[in-house]
């Protein structure tokens, strides 16, 4: 189906959706598999979902796949997402030569070495591509994401680059990870729980909300559509009437 077909399906359509991949674990759990398992077939179920998000026509994708506390799971298991995403990254490249531009959210600096390069690498050979933004979360957190700007401004305010009172919001947006990227318009998580856990905190202040039961990795393109038809289904006001 082509994105001019599947755009009519929805009276609107989110401009950028946050995604939560949440369940891998349980997945794997449910069928005795280790949890690298899981985050094997969450990755997937990631492919697939920007794929439907093409094909549907929605401009910016987020994906939360490694937070700031993540860094506390069994060295084992960090291990092996490193090692995923060193793989995917191939995949990553994939989306880019489908003009694709790829953005990582988060502070690279403790990624090994050759991960940190090749993601570096890639944001700056996407940079041009305007269609479609795909952006990774990883080592990220929504607090830390404030924290991160709140220091580029204040140091440019120290250099006399910028007044205390012309801080805005939208200069403040663009000194988030996110940049010049709009907010988040739709969060969807997955696995049934039901909280931001550090998403995109100041991205996401008017963001709907949508949560399924369904675990990540079994997450897919209808899955998706029910989520889009709830979206388009609220009326969103914005603090208005
Ligand atoms: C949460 O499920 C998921 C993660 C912490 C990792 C998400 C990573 C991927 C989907 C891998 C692919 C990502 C890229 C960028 C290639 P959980 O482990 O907390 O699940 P549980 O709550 O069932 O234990």
């Amino acid at each position: 189906m082509g994105a001019a077909e599947n755009k009519v399906e929805f009276s609107a359509l989110p401009r950028h959706i946050g995604f939560i991949m949440d369940g891998n674990g349980r997945w794997a759990a449910k069928r005795g598999l280790p949890r690298s398992m899981g985050h094997r077939a969450g990755g997937e179920a990631l492919k697939k979902t920007v794929d439907a998000c093409r094909r549907i026509g929605i401009p910016y994708v987020t994906f939360y796949a490694f937070s700031t506390e993540n860094w506390k799971r069994p060295a084992e298991e960090v291990d092996a997402l490193m090692r995923l995403f060193k793989e995917y990254l191939d995949e990553a490249e994939k989306f880019a030569g489908q003009k694709a531009r790829i953005r990582f959210l988060g502070d690279k600096t403790p990624f090994p070495d050759e991960l940190r390069c090749r993601m570096t690498e890639l944001e700056k050979n996407s940079a041009q591509y305007t269609s479609m933004t795909i952006m990774l979360a990883m080592n990220y957190g929504g607090r830390d994401d404030i924290i991160y700007a709140a220091r580029r401004l204040a140091a440019l305010s120290a250099e006399g680059d910028i007044r205390p009172e012309d801080i805005d919001e939208k200069t403040f947006s663009g000194m988030l990870y996110t940049g010049s990227a709009p907010d988040a318009d739709l969060i969807i998580r997955s696995s049934g729980e039901q909280r931001l856990s550090n998403f995109l905190l100041w991205q996401s202040a008017y963001a709907e909300l949508y949560f399924t039961d369904t675990l990540w990795p079994d997450f897919d393109e209808k899955e998706l559509k029910k989520a889009l038809e709830s979206y388009a289904s609220r009326s969103r006001r914005f603090g208005g009437v």
